[in-house]
């Protein structure tokens, strides 16, 4: 789209949309207080005591810190994994500046909105060592592991009515970003992926150095709430961005009301404005839902779901009324009131199967209707499709040959992902669910305008995947396609386009 970049602009100093953003502090700012705390004051002598033992405590940190250093830097060789520095995958540079484009194909239309476009995306920041083999064996990155970049295109009027649009790119300035780019190298060892032994050297290293077992990557999803934005990945709370400049202002925890992970792709309620959000946990409490007040400032609901186990939920639906959980692995759909709890919810057996994303949950009559991508297997290779991943790749991303001699259903095709509608009835507890469009196309990473998110909707758009150059690598090619349904089933593919699924446009 963007031909040549010109001349950098001077940059905003202060919100000239009409979203309110950035004109607070971050939330960090503001230390949580319990209600009925009682403060005693400590006596001179327990102060000194107490100033000992933390002082003892921060030299043993210090000193198992820098010998777990040592030790990395002797027993771990770094390497480039190729497939993430080519194609889209490939990382970029920071601009310092905002830059004017012109130059630009096609034209911008009179109507368009003034506003900011920001997606946001896995940029490793140190990409020729994105695999580290040791004694223990070797693991690596996978392609959405790298630090979160977000990159913004800005849309302004001039004062005569002409078009000025600039870009400007810059990391999320997590807490381990920081740490990363002061060490100017990997500082996590690599554990998303590997040999079993590595991995679970890798997580217990991590976490031994510091406090986490992997990094907080900020890089899967922009989301706008009460006029502020927040980049997010699943394992960690969101950090706040200044949308002018794209400058972390913290981390977000509602006003010290949640200290769980928080989901990548939280829901605002249609009416109300309030978000629904979840958090999942290896650790107990495993998924814990929770909803935000419109202004962004409560948290009005907070509910443990009691679950015995924890299990890899990405996505999360709602309607008017319901939230909606889709049970990975159990292959369960649960249904939940606004402001339920554990033991109102109602589940629904569907067929089996592995869903990341949805386009969207609304409620018609007793159903409550759910669409969404669907897959047979989890992107993350395990058991024997851990020691032959090419061979995994190669087919479980490839459209399904059910009619060929050698044709297995636990491999073939398992990650050819295809939109989906599940119906549940909540007066009988019946279950209608099939495949909405053709078999030939692979689609995820969904979207629809989100004024219509629990409400139904018309169209729905999804990134159409190139399947044959992701069964090379295993890392998901996108098409320069995109894909546009309606929901009278009659859909088709449009032209080609640069839309990406996890934006943010936020008007004037
Ligand atoms: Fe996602």
């Amino acid at each position: 789209m963007f031909r040549d970049v010109l001349k950098p602009t001077a940059t905003a100093s202060r919100c000239r949309c009409r979203c309110r953003c950035s004109h607070r502090a971050p939330d960090h700012a503001r230390p949580f207080t319990p209600p009925n705390a009682i403060k005693v004051p400590p006596s001179p002598g327990l102060k000194k005591q107490a100033l000992l033992i933390q002082g003892m405590s921060q030299t043993l940190k210090s000193v198992s810190s820098n010998l777990l250093e040592r030790f990395i830097d002797r027993a771990y060789r770094f390497s480039e994994q190729p497939s993430l520095n080519e194609g889209n995958f490939r990382p970029v540079n920071e601009i310092d500046e905002a830059v004017l484009l012109n130059n630009l194909d096609g034209e911008v239309p009179g109507d368009f909105p003034e506003g900011v476009y920001i997606r946001n995306g896995p940029n490793p920041l140190n990409p020729t060592q994105t695999i580290a083999d040791s004694i223990f064996g070797s693991t690596s990155y996978m392609y959405y592991e790298g630090h979160g970049m977000l990159h913004a295109v800005y849309f302004n009027k001039s004062s005569l009515g002409e078009w000025k649009i600039s870009y400007r790119n810059k990391y999320v300035n997590s807490d381990t970003f920081q740490l990363e780019r002061k060490k100017n190298q990997v500082a996590f060892v690599p554990s998303a992926d590997g040999q079993p032994y590595a991995t679970l050297v890798a997580f217990l290293l991590n976490i031994l150095r510091f406090g986490k077992a992997v990094k907080d990557s900020a890089n899967t999803n922009i989301f706008e709430h009460a006029g502020r934005a927040f980049a997010i990945t699943e394992n960690h709370l969101p950090y706040e961005i200044n949308i002018n400049n794209l400058n972390t202002l913290g981390l977000y925890n509602i006003n010290g009301a949640w200290n769980q992970p928080f989901t990548s792709h939280p829901k605002k309620i249609h009416g109300s404005g309030e978000l629904v959000i979840m958090g999942t946990n290896t650790e107990k409490p495993h998924y814990v839902l929770g909803v935000i007040s419109s202004d962004g400032e409560r948290l009005v609901h907070k509910a443990d779901l009691k679950f015995e186990e924890g299990k890899l939920i990405h996505d999360i639906g709602v309607t008017k009324r319901f939230i909606e959980n889709d049970m990975n692995g159990k292959s369960r759909i649960g249904v939940m009131p606004r402001f339920g709890d554990a033991e109102s919810i109602i589940w629904f057996d569907v067929e089996n199967h592995c869903s990341y994303h949805l386009f969207n949950c609304f409620e018609d009559g007793n159903e409550v209707v759910i669409r969404g991508c669907r897959l047979l297997g989890s992107i993350i290779p395990s058991g024997r499709h851990r020691v032959d991943k090419s061979k995994w790749y190669g087919r479980a991303f490839l459209q399904p040959d059910k009619d060929s001699e050698d044709f297995d259903p636990s491999l073939d095709g398992n990650l050819f992902s295809r939109p989906y509608e599940w119906r549940l009835n909540l007066e009988n507890g019946s279950v209608h669910e099939g495949y909405i469009t053709c078999e030939k196309v692979a689609m995820d990473f969904p979207v629809i305008n989100d004024k219509f998110i629990g409400i139904q909707n018309k169209y729905g758009y999804a990134q159409v995947a190139d399947s044959l150059a992701t069964s090379k690598t295993g890392s998901y090619y996108r098409c320069k396609e995109i894909f546009r349904g309606a929901s009278s089933k009659k859909y088709f593919a449009s032209e080609s386009s640069i839309w990406f699924p996890w934006e943010l446009f936020l008007h004037k």
